[in-house]
């Protein structure tokens, strides 16, 4: 980028940007408090990473949102903004406020990380850049001794046109943070470059419904193969292993990332490095739970090595998973993952057939981190999954061909928040044969309402009438519930 004149910078978007200090600096470190000729704050504002002190607070300017260069109206200049938060919702009584600079490296979205706060308090927040002004985010600490978490499990929302019935009645209830474990937009054909991602996930970031979702709760947010390319794997685009595809598919994965990064409220830590983003992490809720936040996708070896070699995880990961598993002190240890880790095979004859996208392409690292857990006594472990488009309760073996064999946890894959399920009449004709599956259906969307005590975890599946439809309630499908005394799923 080349240095701009002042009156370069002053045309730049029509934004009417007045720049304070112009000479001599190169256009990216250009600082200018901007007057903004339509509203800015068109992606709304989020808040993520919730702890006992601290928050993570998000938003982009955007004034042109869906702009094909990616740059959502902005000029290549950095912009000051303020953050105030507040323990009222008119956000007077401010007890943090601070200056965030929106970078054009970073499309002008910003990340707040506010520590130091009081536990388990509802805090409000927004933000000001000029005299544009942000609409007001509610989101909480998280209690020190929680005697009751509560969170909704999201995946998979493909673009129906702008409004989700799913965010809409999930905006309603009574949770304290939202978790989702990917394909949080989809890729379309041509979606390849940064500009790409950045206005595919900008689209998406319109929706009333999901800005609803994100002012009313903190998110805890991970990829999986939607948000680079179907199907994806580590190094791997899903089109083939020559050497162009490959060299390709390096860039847009580096786009996807900065894109996601961009997007959603994640910490500072998270930022792309150029090769990667860090993403797997885990959540504490006092000694109630703890919640293991894992990427699927980055890690996964070669496509093409035979399953005895194949790691889902990579041993980095895995060893970390265990380790912290084995060290957790908590009642619940949730595994919040992207694709369904049960055991699935079609085949409603004698031969076999599984989704190799899924665990099911790894079996031999899901017996290891199965095994894994039951021999480290690991405390009421639930995996939570998404992916599939459809609402399952499952009980997760080591011997998937004796179904008397011991559960060694339960696992809740949540139905999609809009995407469909076209596969749905084939999983039920193969329910018979894979009896650790207690519970399936692929024709609802919606989400799970997850509430955890010390003595039980029950999980609400809720459903809307149709993925668009925001004037419908939503209803419980089904719920089930695993008592604090060992594995084993029950409806309820
Ligand atoms: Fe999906």
């Amino acid at each position: 980028m080349g240095r701009l004149s002042r009156r370069q910078v002053l045309a730049a978007g029509g934004l009417g940007i007045f720049v304070l200090a112009t000479e001599g600096l190169s256009a990216a470190r250009v600082r200018a408090v901007p007057r903004f000729d339509s509203d800015p704050f068109t992606l709304g504002v989020a808040s993520g990473e919730p702890t006992v002190d601290g928050i993570v607070l998000w938003t982009r300017l955007a004034p042109a949102p869906l702009a094909p260069d990616g740059l959502g109206g902005m000029p290549p200049v950095t912009v000051p903004m303020e953050w105030e938060l507040a323990t009222d919702d008119r956000v007077r009584n401010v007890v943090r406020r601070g200056c965030a600079y929106a970078v054009p490296e970073l499309a002008h979205s910003v990340h707040v990380e506010v520590q130091g706060l009081d536990s388990g308090r509802e805090y409000f927040y927004r933000f000001r850049a000029g005299d544009a002004q942000s609409p007001v985010g509610r989101t909480v600490t998280m209690p020190v001794a929680p005697a009751r978490i509560r969170f909704a499990l999201a995946s998979c929302q493909v673009w129906v046109g702008g409004r989700y019935a799913s965010y809409r009645t999930m905006a309603m209830e009574d949770l304290d943070l939202v978790v989702h474990v990917g394909d949080y937009i989809y890729e379309e054909d041509a979606t390849e470059s940064l500009a790409d991602y950045r206005v595919l996930h900008a689209k998406y970031k319109t929706s009333p419904d999901l800005q609803l979702a994100h002012r009313q709760f903190p998110f805890v947010s991970t990829f999986d193969d939607h948000e680079v390319q179907n199907d994806w794997a580590a190094a791997y685009p899903s089109s083939g292993y020559d050497n162009n595809d490959q060299r390709r598919f390096a860039q847009i994965r580096r786009a996807a990332f900065q894109a996601y990064y961009e997007h959603l409220p994640l910490r500072l830590s998270a930022r792309p490095d150029g090769q990667g983003m860090r993403a797997y992490r885990r959540l504490r809720f006092g000694e109630l739970l703890e919640l293991s936040v894992l990427d699927t996708r980055q890690y996964r070896s070669d496509p093409r090595l035979p399953d005895s070699a194949a790691s889902m995880l990579g041993p980095v990961q895995e060893h970390w998973l265990l380790d912290g598993l084995a060290r957790s002190p908590t009642t619940w240890n949730a595994i919040a993952q992207q694709t369904m880790m049960a055991r699935f095979d079609y085949d409603i004859e004698s031969g076999e057939r599984l989704n190799k996208d899924q665990w099911d392409g790894f079996q031999i690292a899901r017996d290891r981190l199965l095994r894994g857990i039951a021999d480290r006594h690991v405390v009421n472990p639930v995996v939570l999954s998404g992916d599939w488009h459809s609402s399952w309760v499952n009980e997760l073996k080591i011997d998937w061909m004796n179904p008397d064999s011991p559960t060694v946890a339960t696992e809740f894959v949540g139905p999609s928040i809009s995407s469909g399920c076209p596969w749905a009449a084939d999983v039920t004709l193969a329910l018979p044969s894979n009896p650790h599956v207690r519970f399936f259906d692929g024709e609802h969307r919606g989400w799970v309402r997850c509430t955890v005590t010390p003595s039980a975890w029950r999980s609400d599946y809720r459903s809307v009438a149709s993925a668009d439809d925001t004037a419908q309630p939503a209803e419980t499908l089904t719920s089930w519930t695993v008592e604090n005394r060992g594995p084993g799923v029950e409806p309820s």
